[in-house]
């Protein structure tokens, strides 16, 4: 297939309080280094997020349709391959996990 198939996506990371507390921020930086790493960073944006109402579950982060909650920087590996690169090939992956 000629051309760049791939396509803008943006990560939403909570960093409202109890989400920031459960470090939220690291999760970030941890996806973002993969992202670079990928040579994904003009395709992929890591963006916070107010609040989603998840607090009690952990680092929450949205991605389209999908939010997932108690993620941990050790989760992100997984997440970056089972759920930021399927949607950067095309693959419809509205799921929707801890909700
Ligand atoms: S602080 Fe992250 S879901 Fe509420």
């Amino acid at each position: 297939m000629a051309g760049n198939d791939e396509k803008r996506l943006t990560i939403h990371i909570c960093v409202g309080s109890s989400c920031y507390v459960r470090g939220s921020d690291q999760v970030a930086a941890r996806l973002e280094q993969l992202i670079e790493q990928a040579g994904l960073a003009d395709v992929v944006e890591v963006v916070g997020a107010f609040c989603m109402e998840q607090c009690s579950m952990g680092v929450t982060i949205r991605i389209g349709d999908t939010v997932m909650d108690g993620i941990t920087v050790d989760d992100i590996p997984r997440f970056f391959s089972e759920e930021v690169l399927p949607r950067l090939h095309g693959a419809n992956g509205a799921t929707h996990v801890g909700r």
